[in-house]
């Protein structure tokens, strides 16, 4: 993985809103780029109509006809397994006139009917009746036609499905390049496998999607946000301390943070708020896990805890609990997030309580952390307004530079300064004010 130091080939374009200056050791972004109606619709076109996006877990829709509709990149979606078990993902329009096919978030189906002129589409796209088709007889190919128009590319790691708008987007795994072993490790968990827990958490924000971004690389805010649940932790007994924790660049505006002191982690690290029954789980888990993967994987998977972020909208919290969270921009100043418990396939039941009560705890809508985050960034999304087109131009830009100084000197950049966010906006600029592509 990429060292984050200021020689990283990622190369460091002066462009209009990211400046960035390692003589004077500053990293600034212009407040525009989360207010911005234009730069978002810029956004969509350059960032989400050519890369790949998260789309959802496989495990989510696990039977035949099982479906799940959803809005990437504002583009209303439906996520099915067909009736021959094959995974489907369609734009969620009718091919008549372009209705919303699909008025249901989720469901089991054969069919998708539409409710204005009543067409009909298997679960596998075909046109299968429509009404008074005596009326069209005559032209042939017709249902051929119209069926329901599939995204251009889909593709999985490790049960990760993810789409592209863009047909001639470079493979998956290209994308993907180093963040795709941080996702194995984390599928690596389950003896039998991971799936995701019925069920999604669904909320909205008032702040640009690149504040959520920033929010999950920044391990700078995790003390004085969070001092609530700091303090819980103390009180359990658990030392929680911000040495030895780094980040990494992965390329391609993926990032990662890899924490070990804030490491209790269910059936890998025990820690007393867990309960004396799960320590005893917890070792001979890991001795399962040395058994089946060997002692250093096994190592690598257990021992510390990984927030990784794959550009643009996955983050993968593998925390004390696991959960998948996908971010959606709906406007400059509003964000859609849904997440969804990750857990071990088969797991004992009290093990499952356990790991949700732990997850939604600190990281669920209603948690000790998430609701802090939120405040933060929409905090963050109404104080911006303060300076935009201010007298003095200078007042119009956030400082991301903490951490730099020590990055020129080579070491390893730390999770709690800016440089996890420092190569996120580095691609971001790459994306939207190169020529769309990445490295441009
Ligand atoms: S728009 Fe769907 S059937 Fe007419
Ligand atoms: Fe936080």
């Amino acid at each position: 993985m990429t060292q984050l130091t200021h020689t990283d080939p990622g190369g460091t374009p002066n462009r209009s809103l990211v400046h960035e200056d390692w003589d004077a050791l500053t990293f600034k972004v212009h407040r525009s780029a989360y207010r911005s109606p234009a730069l978002f619709q810029k956004e969509m076109s350059r960032i989400w109509g050519h890369t790949w996006l998260y789309l959802g877990h496989e495990t989510e829709i696990p039977n035949p006809g099982d479906f799940k509709s959803r809005t990437l990149g504002g583009r209303p979606l439906i996520f099915c397994r067909d009736s021959s078990g094959k995974i489907q993902v369609f734009f969620n329009a009718c091919t008549h006139r372009g209705t919303v096919l699909c008025r249901h978030s989720e469901g089991n189906t054969k069919f998708f009917q539409c409710f204005y002129h009543a067409w009909a589409f298997s679960n596998s796209g075909e046109l299968a009746a429509l009404p008074g088709d005596e009326a069209y007889a005559d032209v042939p190919g017709f249902k051929e036609r119209h069926r329901l128009r599939s995204v251009p590319r889909v593709d999985s790691h490790e049960g990760f499905v993810f789409i592209a708008f863009d047909p001639d987007v470079p493979d998956l795994q290209t994308h993907l390049g180093e963040a795709a072993h941080y996702m194995s490790l984390t599928a690596k968990i389950g003896p039998q496998g991971m799936q995701t827990v019925p069920g999604v958490q669904l909320y909205s924000v008032k702040g640009n999607w690149k504040l959520a971004v920033e929010n999950a690389m920044d391990g700078y805010h995790f003390a004085p946000t969070h001092n609530t649940f700091v303090g819980y932790l103390r009180e359990t007994g658990f030392a929680v301390t911000d040495d030895d924790q780094y980040a990494y660049d992965l390329g391609d505006g993926h990032g990662l943070l890899i924490l070990t002191g804030h490491n209790g982690r269910i059936g890998m690290v025990w820690e007393p708020r867990f309960g004396e029954g799960e320590k005893e789980r917890t070792a001979a888990k890991r001795q399962e896990m040395e058994e089946r993967l060997g002692k250093e994987l096994a190592a690598e998977v257990a021992d510390a805890s990984r927030i990784l972020f794959v550009f643009p909208n996955l983050l993968l919290f593998d925390l004390e609990a696991l959960t998948i969270r996908q971010i959606e921009p709906v406007e400059a100043g509003r964000t859609d997030v849904r997440a969804w418990q990750f857990v071990e396939t088969g797991e004992p039941d009290e093990v499952r309580a356990l790991r949700i009560k732990t997850m939604v705890s600190f990281v669920g809508p209603g948690g000790l952390a998430t609701p802090d985050d939120i405040e933060a960034y929409e905090a963050v999304q109404r104080g911006i307004e303060a300076t935009a087109d201010s007298a003095d131009p200078a007042y119009d830009w956030s400082d991301m530079s903490r951490g730099m100084a020590n990055e020129k000197q080579g070491n390893q950049g730390r999770s709690i300064d800016e440089g996890a966010m420092r190569s996120f906006w580095r691609q971001w600029s790459r994306r939207v004010e190169g020529d769309g592509t990445p490295g441009a």
